[in-house]
């Protein structure tokens, strides 16, 4: 993040705190409950962003090497990453073009060939099928049948996959502006150390929700990070649809009285990156988080969550990995043992009839920004105009 941006955002946060205040949205944003219960709305959801939308699918560093590829279903789509021979990314539907069995699963490196496990079909990493018996498929030839390319970008360390062949995936778009700061991380350069999947009775959206607001961190995070942030300060801006939340640690009000010049402000504070339309790019302190978050087939309160933690350097010593677990330890203590039992009581009450909507107060302008920002992205149909759709109010 440039300096300049640095100093601007403390200034920001150190205002709030003289001032006790925090960002404030224009006005109070009423979103109704069937954002998070109607199955229209589900299928919608499936449609025009799980399949319809590019998808944020992972950091660079997970993917460094010609040969790695990481296979993944979660947004409902078989899909295949792989870094071919060439250092780029390809991108496939995971769908055999004998009968459609998976040609790969998980995650792995030093691939040179795909070979389907039913028939063995097999794969180059360009995804061209290197032989077809003749006798078997007369008339056919391997061109016939490579694997069913997608859409894949790689950008300033990150990767964004969209489960709709022949689309246009436009980059630039779709960070509205994050591009230069996003390239100032050098993402790139991180390494992976651990990925954990969380499946959770409750819309995927909530994951999303409960990172968007601090002023929980005091009540609810008292006893695991509470003490580390200032209480009910967040700033916030928006880059087309994604967002950038400003967590700040109580250490950050140190630099008033330090030379502007040497304000280091990504060392006093947490950032939440939307990157519209399921997941968080979260940067804490010294260390980056992944979030995704996906329905669970077509249930409106089922989903699948995954946290991933990457790490400036390789955890190469023992002291290095406890360092990092230890890290991992009170995310996990944080957000799946004290934010996700909160989210599944509120999935819960949606069921009991109490309220058409939820209120997202002035002080929470990122939640509102987000769900208008899905509002917009599923009020359109196909040919642009914006179509009456039941929002439950
Ligand atoms: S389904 Fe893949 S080889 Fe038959
Ligand atoms: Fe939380």
């Amino acid at each position: 993040m440039e300096h300049a941006t640095q100093v601007a955002l403390t200034k920001r946060v150190i205002d709030f705190v003289d001032r006790n205040t925090t960002e404030l949205a224009d006005a109070v944003y009423l979103n109704p409950v069937s954002t998070y219960t109607s199955p229209e709305q589900a299928e919608r959801e499936r449609e025009l962003l799980f399949r319809g939308h590019p998808l944020f699918f992972a950091l660079s560093c997970e993917l460094p090497k010609p040969g790695d590829y990481r296979a993944d279903d979660l947004s409902g789509v078989p899909i295949l990453v792989v870094r071919g021979n060439d250092g780029r990314l390809n991108a496939f539907l995971n769908v055999c073009r004998h009968r459609g069995a998976k040609v790969a699963t998980g995650r792995g490196s030093g691939k040179r060939l795909f070979v389907c496990p039913y028939h063995a079909f097999t794969y180059d990493l360009d995804g061209r099928l290197t032989k077809l018996p003749a006798e078997g498929f007369p008339g056919l030839t391997c061109d016939d049948r490579s694997l069913v390319k997608i859409p894949v970008a790689e950008r300033h360390g990150l990767i964004w996959v969209q489960a709709t062949p022949g689309a246009d995936l436009d980059v630039d778009a779709l960070l509205g502006g994050l591009g230069p700061e996003m390239a100032s991380y050098n993402l790139a350069s991180y390494s992976h150390y651990k990925t954990q999947m969380l499946t959770k009775d409750m819309n995927w959206k909530l994951v999303i929700d409960t990172f968007l607001e601090t002023w929980h961190v005091a009540t609810l995070h008292r006893e695991t990070v509470g003490p580390i942030f200032q209480p009910n300060v967040n700033v916030f801006d928006a880059f087309g649809r994604n967002g950038r939340l400003i967590i700040p640690r109580r250490t950050m009000m140190e630099l008033k009285s330090q030379p502007e010049s040497g304000w280091d402000f990504l060392e006093h504070s947490a950032i939440v990156y939307t990157l519209f339309p399921n997941a968080l790019l979260v940067w804490q302190g010294d260390h980056f988080e992944t979030w995704r978050s996906f329905p669970v087939g077509d249930a409106t309160a089922k989903c699948v969550a995954e946290a991933a933690l990457f790490t400036p350097k390789p955890a190469v010593t023992d002291k290095e990995k406890r360092h990092w677990d230890r890290n991992f330890d009170l995310l996990m203590r944080t957000v799946d043992a004290e934010d996700f039992p909160v989210c599944l009581d509120i999935q819960r009450g949606f069921g009991a009839g109490a309220q058409p909507h939820i209120t997202f107060g002035r002080n929470e302008p990122a939640l509102g920004h987000y769900h208008r920002s899905l509002r917009e992205a599923l009020g359109r149909d196909a040919d642009g105009s914006t179509e009456a759709f039941d929002w439950g109010t």
